[in-house]
């Protein structure tokens, strides 16, 4: 491999420069040219049930054949009415009678060096036993499950569960706290919850048991909690409640037929921040979502029979669901999940791990990789990364100077970038270059995966010229979008099918440059993007709020150069209440424990009152130029006191 400089990697920022795939890789890809791109786009185009149902029938095994492809009452979409398929079966099942049966499904490899290899047979086992265990314990089609797992084989094996007997699973993301841990249990009414004792992260271990048994005091739908021993941390079980994994697996039978549900039974609900209130359970069913995954997995990471395939992500988020498990076992691949964080022991993690199972395809966030890029690339030179052939990344746009990193120190120059632009909702990759076909460019996420219309208009909805900022609008429903928000479809039709007429909004900008490639220009709402994962100020402010000094408060993210954007919250104190260097650390602490880690602002300022409109709207924009340091160039004009900005000003200056 040829050694690259970093002015080398710098130069090529200022050059709008096309990365065409090599074309040894072309020719041994599942879609080899533009051409053939072109040509599956504008079939999909032209007949959009005739694609995707001839996919539905390649890509998929189903018990009974559908009988429509699509049943479209806008915003209410049902995909392959009429068939019933098993998601479980097609991740395990249908790989048992050939060569993949005794092949690697899963490597686990735990943050302190343990390791676990699971053959699709030894999956399937584990699967059925615990799908048995589930119905044991009464769970019934159709029942939630809430699942508050570390990144260990278990959380695999439980989602898989739940899909083999029609459990609709709502994977809770191991870093946040107990309150935001009940509010969505409370919301799925879940009536079962997996989790383990605790896991490893940066070589510490965090609570996860004692967690649910504090969410527990107030979710009455839970009956049952099965308890993962990881850690051994010392826990108390609730007599009648509380049961431990190992008990409960070791008489369990192993034999547990899929259940043939229907195409669009629930698979999973999914939690994901919006602009306002609670978080809205996306509810994602089984036969669109599964087929989605499986033909993404397949064509954008280009997966063949022999490759080791490893994406970063946690399986709390809805990148671990699509691309560590559904769409990669679907296609009967090799998936490594690893338990923790990138850099423990030392900042080599992943590449030691790339090296160590031989990695052929990685995804990761901008995020990671901005951070590895900033600890020297001394840390990927250590390892052989000779065996990846394709690279991905996924949550936020990625800065081109990211992307040449990634591209020479980790890809070697030879590998295509897929940059995925998709979300929660979306269920699989919406935008993203086919590998063999669609020649890069740093930054963008190129063009539309065949069967999705995706556009960029204005607020009428009308297509805006190239390189024209608009909103990003997907026209036409595609198999794995979501159904509806969770007991909520009233919230579903006005977050994303009201503000444009007719077509699902995504919530974010973008534009279109002059060769039809689109450019993320990210949320256009008071959502933020924190590491590749969305947050809802509103969230932050209600947590920063219910602490009994603070007044009032208004969250907004400032540029960061790792994490993307930062959380800066102002906050109002009560009357009565001083600002001290001590008070800030608590509400750090008190949002952490309302809603978790991820969530900590990053800045805290205090003022005695925040730029609001007239009518009491807070003048975010101007909050979010004070917190990325800017002038405000914008309209003030319907600003309530102008000193209050000039206060703000002043205090930051101070
Ligand atoms: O703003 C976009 C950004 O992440 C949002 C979706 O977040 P979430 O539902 O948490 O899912 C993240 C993983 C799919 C989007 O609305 N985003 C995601 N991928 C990209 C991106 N922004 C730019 N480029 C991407 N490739």
């Amino acid at each position: 491999m040829a050694d690259h400089t970093e002015e080398d990697i710098t130069s090529v920022l200022h050059e709008n420069r096309l990365f065409k795939p090599k074309s040894e890789f072309s020719k041994q890809s599942h879609v080899k040219s533009r051409a053939a791109y072109d040509r599956l786009y504008k079939k999909a185009e032209k007949d959009p049930e005739g694609f995707w149902g001839e996919l539905a029938k390649s890509e998929l095994h189903w018990f009974k054949p559908w009988t429509k492809v699509l049943d479209w009452k806008p915003p209410f979409a049902k995909w392959f009415v009429g068939g019933t398929t098993n998601v479980s079966f097609n991740c395990l099942d249908r790989h048992l009678d050939g060569p993949r049966k005794n092949k690697a499904a899963l490597i686990w490899e735990g943050e302190s060096g343990d390791s676990r290899t699971l053959t699709y047979q030894d999956l399937h086992r584990e699967v059925s036993k615990f799908a048995n265990v589930l119905k044991n314990k009464g769970v019934k089609k159709g029942d939630r499950v809430a699942i508050y797992m570390p990144m260990i084989p278990e959380l695999a094996i439980a989602m898989l569960s739940c899909a083999r007997i029609g459990a609709t699973h709502s994977i809770i993301f191991g870093g946040f706290s107990a309150a935001a841990l009940r509010d969505r249990i409370n919301d799925a009414e879940a009536k079962l919850v997996v989790t383990a004792d605790g896991g490893y992260r940066k070589g510490g271990v965090i609570t996860l048991k004692e967690k649910v048994d504090e969410a527990l005091e107030a979710a009455p739908s839970v009956e049952t909690m099965i308890v993962v021993n990881r850690t051994g941390t010392e826990v108390s079980m609730k007599k009648g409640r509380d049961f431990w994994w190992h008990d409960e697996m070791q008489g369990a039978s192993a034999v547990c037929k899929a259940a043939a549900l229907s195409s669009e039974h629930p698979l999973f609900i999914l939690y994901t921040s919006g602009t306002t209130g609670k978080p809205k359970g996306v509810v994602h069913t089984t036969g669109g979502y599964l087929l989605g995954a499986t033909i993404t997995s397949k064509w954008v990471f280009d997966l063949k029979e022999e490759d080791t395939y490893w994406c970063t992500a946690d399986i709390g988020w809805v990148t671990g669901h699509s691309y560590i498990i559904y769409g990669i076992l679907s296609n009967g691949a090799t998936s490594v999940m690893y338990e923790g964080v990138p850099t423990y022991p030392a900042p080599d993690r992943f590449w030691a791990i790339v090296e160590k199972y031989r990695v052929n395809i990685f995804y990761t966030a901008p995020t990671a990789i901005r951070a590895l890029s900033k600890l020297g690339k001394e840390w990927p030179k250590k390892h052989d990364l000779s065996s990846l052939r394709l690279l991905g990344t996924v949550g936020e746009p990625i800065n081109p100077e990211a992307w040449m990193w990634y591209h020479a120190v980790i890809g070697g120059r030879r590998c295509p970038i897929v940059d995925t632009w998709w979300q929660t909702e979306t269920g699989a990759i919406m935008i993203t270059p086919l590998p063999g076909a669609i020649p890069a460019k740093p930054g963008s996420a190129t063009l539309p995966f065949p069967g999705i219309s995706a556009e960029v208009v204005n607020k009428d909805g009308k297509k805006v010229p190239p390189n024209v900022g608009g909103y990003l609008v997907i026209t036409r429903p595609w198999p794995s979008m979501l159904r509806t928000v969770w007991r909520n479809p009233k919230r579903y039709k006005e977050t994303y099918w009201s503000d444009i007429p007719g077509v699902y909004f995504s919530g974010d900008g973008a534009r279109r440059d002059k060769d039809g490639y689109f450019w993320i220009m990210g949320r256009v709402d008071d959502v933020m993007n924190i590491s590749g994962h969305r947050l809802g100020t509103m969230e932050i402010e209600s947590a920063l709020v219910s602490h009994p000094t603070v007044a009032e408060s208004a969250v907004v993210g400032a540029p960061d150069e790792i994490k993307g954007t930062s959380v800066c919250a102002f906050v109002t104190l009560e009357l009565g209440q001083s600002p001290s260097e001590d008070l800030k650390n608590k509400l750090k602490s008190h949002v952490v424990k309302e809603i978790g880690a991820i969530a900590r602002p990053d800045q805290i300022r205090f003022t005695d009152n925040l730029p609001k409109t007239r009518s009491g709207k807070i003048m975010r924009r101007l909050l979010r130029d004070i917190a990325a340091g800017r002038e405000s160039v914008g309209d003030t004009s319907t600003l309530e006191d102008y000193t209050v900005l000039a206060k703000l000003r002043h205090d930051d200056e101070a």
